[in-house]
């Protein structure tokens, strides 16, 4: 009985030798696809990924600027039907909106702020935290159109680089205030246009304080507070 029982217990389990060795083939090659998947993921490829799932991710649809033989002209980009004006797009006040009234087709550049701009110790301050961003780059923080960008534009010796403007010359401290706003908003030769980057009131804020930066750079004496001319030092 022993001899029995042993023999059933330890006896090697019968396994056929071509399984053996196709199991041998097959285990390894069944993390072929795991090795792909996780290398697929993992590793950046030009082309997108396979998706499977697509939820809304791809739908037919018209992009900006094609075709679409539905309508006349074709174009699947309708214009606004002629005399609507988007919200907040009304710019009846057109020295706010221009920097003057338009005559003939042209900009008429007003001298003074337009009647909804307050100018105030905050709305300078504004035009400050503004000219900073946008304008100190080129034109310097003082405005003498010595920025970083110019800096390293003489570095290079780049021959197409024009020196931005030094806004202290008499010429610059002359110009109407609707010059300045029209410069802002749509650039004049080699200086691009802020339109798109810096709002409508910022922009005249930005005006004020080039106006400040002006005023600081050729200041007299009486221009400085009665009470705060003694704080003064004599030169
Ligand atoms: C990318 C650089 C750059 C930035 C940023 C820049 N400017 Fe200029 N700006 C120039 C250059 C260059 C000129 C000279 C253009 C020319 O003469 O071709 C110029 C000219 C001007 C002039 C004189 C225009 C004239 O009538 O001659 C004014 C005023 C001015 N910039 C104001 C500003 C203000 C305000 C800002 C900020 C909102 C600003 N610029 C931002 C490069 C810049």
């Amino acid at each position: 009985m022993w001899n029995a029982l042993r023999t059933n217990v330890i006896r090697k389990p019968n396994i056929p030798k071509w399984l053996i060795a196709a199991m041998a083939i097959m285990i390894p090659l069944s993390w072929v696809p795991l090795a792909l998947i996780a290398y697929y993921r993992t590793v950046p490829h030009r082309k997108p990924r396979i998706h499977f799932f697509q939820d809304m991710d791809n739908q037919v649809k018209y992009k900006a600027q094609a075709a679409n033989t539905l309508f006349a002209d074709g174009r699947a980009m309708r214009p606004p039907i002629e005399g609507t004006i988007a919200r907040g797009r009304l710019m009846a006040d057109e020295h706010l909106e221009h920097g003057g009234p338009i005559v003939e087709g042209k900009v008429q550049w007003a001298d003074g702020y337009p009647a909804t701009i307050k100018v105030d110790e905050a709305f300078i301050l504004r035009g400050q935290e503004r000219y900073n961003i946008y304008c100190t780059p080129c034109h310097g923080a003082a405005g003498y159109g010595d920025g970083m960008v110019h800096q390293r534009a003489v570095q290079l010796e780049s021959s197409a680089w024009v020196q931005p403007t030094n806004l202290h010359t008499d010429d610059l401290r002359g110009r109407k205030l609707g010059d300045l706003y029209g410069t802002i908003k749509w650039g004049r030769r080699t200086m691009p246009g802020y339109a798109s980057k810096i709002p409508t009131d910022d922009r005249w804020a930005i005006v004020a304080y080039v106006k400040a930066l002006q005023l600081s750079q050729n200041a007299v004496a009486a221009d400085v507070p009665e009470d705060m001319r003694p704080r003064l030092r004599q030169e």
